[in-house]
């Protein structure tokens, strides 16, 4: 368990390279499974969650040979079909090995998924979908026990745009007899990420990022050589560092076509930006703007990945900011971290009213979640004096060393573990 110390106060900004997306690896990491040969990703994330979907594949008998940021998967000595439970609980896209694992070995063994306590993050959306295609899914003791003698497609309707339904649906759908096609479909770019490896792979899928994909079942998937799009959530948070601290960044790699509704709120607070071919450049104004309300929802809504970001942002703005978080029921738990370091936010139920003040202190405090603790360091950043924000354990799921990011960019940021 580490913790940081953060010498507040400093301006965030200069220029910075994103690196590949936590939410786009983690996927297709899964999906080397159905590749019949060897497949290469390079412009990977050397984060905790990429290193743990290693060891799944591993685990299972992949050869995984990782030199820098380039990971080569070769699956085709498949020894085991079971996710071992402290696998499976210590992070939630480990379900999406059920899919990829299904559409390989028509067999799986694995505990219920993990994650961020950020709510109940039930499968049930992804369990009907498979029934449905043909899979037999027992549960004993909270391990799900699965067999799919005969993988068929199937018209799914979704009742929730779910990302991680959408994404084990298609893991499945693409080596099924027949059409699958997915109604309300997440339109998440790593779907649309997700669709474009498994089409390299020789997979045919048409309509990703619609609401509406079709799947044509293929008997064989070959592998691929593919790099990993941008994370359009760690930029948001370096655009969101440097806004909350008067400064003014520049990020390579990041593309404005995906970050639009971040851009959009960014720019309601009074942010002065730019987008060119090669990234995205932001100026903090002398204060934030905050009159207005701001509601997270599937994309291409505003993110709820971004939410607890921008709320430390809002927590010094001119105005009050009423937030509504419609897409996981307990996505508040850094509000009453945020208050100890003298912000005014009231909370209830799935909404939160952030009345603007002039400062924050600095204060210690203790983040549970991945993007939680990330909105605690970045209100560090802001206030007056040394903050102690405990949770790097967290932090290092999503984030490579971000401690030497934010004091290469001006900060005074140190990691104690
Ligand atoms: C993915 O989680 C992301 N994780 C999350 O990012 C992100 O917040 C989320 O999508 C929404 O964009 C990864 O990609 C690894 P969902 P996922 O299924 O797939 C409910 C981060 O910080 N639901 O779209 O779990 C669920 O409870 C993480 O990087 C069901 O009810 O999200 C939630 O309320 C956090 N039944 C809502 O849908 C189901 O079967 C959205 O979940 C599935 C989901």
């Amino acid at each position: 368990m580490g913790y940081y110390t953060v010498e507040g106060g400093r301006k965030i900004g200069g220029e910075y390279t994103v690196h590949g997306s936590k939410n786009a690896v983690l996927p297709i990491l899964a999906a080397t499974l159905l590749a019949a040969d060897e497949v290469v990703l390079e412009n990977c994330p050397l984060i905790s969650d990429f290193y743990a979907s290693l060891e799944i594949l591993k685990s299972l008998g992949c050869s995984v040979v990782l030199e820098g940021n380039t990971v080569t998967v070769d699956s085709v000595h498949i020894s085991s079909c079971e996710i071992p439970e402290e696998q499976v609980s210590c992070m939630r896209s480990s379900i999406l090995y059920l899919g990829a694992l299904l559409g390989r070995k028509k067999e799986a063994k694995l505990g219920h998924p993990g994650g961020c306590v950020i709510g109940k993050r039930p499968i049930d959306l992804h369990l009907r979908a498979f029934e449905k295609m043909g899979v037999e899914i027992t549960e004993k003791d909270n391990i799900f026990f699965c067999k799919s003698p005969k993988l068929l497609g199937y018209d799914i309707y979704l009742e929730f745009p779910s990302v991680g339904a959408t994404e084990n649906i298609l893991l499945l759908a693409v080596k099924a007899e027949g059409t699958t096609v997915i109604h309300n479909a997440a339109r998440e770019p790593e779907i649309i990420w997700l669709a474009k490896f498994l089409r390299a792979c020789g997979a045919e899928i048409y309509g990703e990022g619609s609401p509406t994909i079709m799947i044509e079942g293929v008997r064989k998937l070959h592998g691929a050589y593919f790099s990993i799009p941008f994370d359009r959530i760690e930029a948001g948070t370096f655009l969101c560092a440097s806004a909350i601290t008067g400064g003014e960044i520049y990020l390579y790699g990041a593309e404005k076509q995906y970050m639009e509704s971040t851009l959009e709120i960014l720019d309601q607070m009074g942010c002065g930006q730019r987008a060119d071919e090669n990234g995205i450049f932001l100026q903090a104004p002398k204060r934030i703007l905050s009159d207005f309300t701001l509601r997270t929802g599937p994309y291409p809504a505003f993110p709820t990945d971004m939410q607890p970001l921008m709320m430390s942002l809002l927590t010094l703005g001119k105005g009050t900011c009423m937030i509504s978080e419609t897409v996981f029921e307990a996505r508040f738990r850094h509000v009453n971290e945020l208050c100890k370091m003298g912000a005014d936010i009231r909370m209830q139920g799935q909404n939160a009213a952030v009345f603007g003040v002039e400062k924050l202190y600095a204060a210690e405090v203790v983040g549970t979640d991945l993007r939680g603790t990330a909105a605690l360091l970045l209100a560090s950043l802001a206030a007056e004096g040394k903050s102690i924000v405990h949770g790097a354990e967290y932090m290092e799921r999503g984030y490579e060393k971000i401690e030497d990011v934010l004091t290469s960019l001006g900060g005074k940021v140190h990691l104690i573990s």
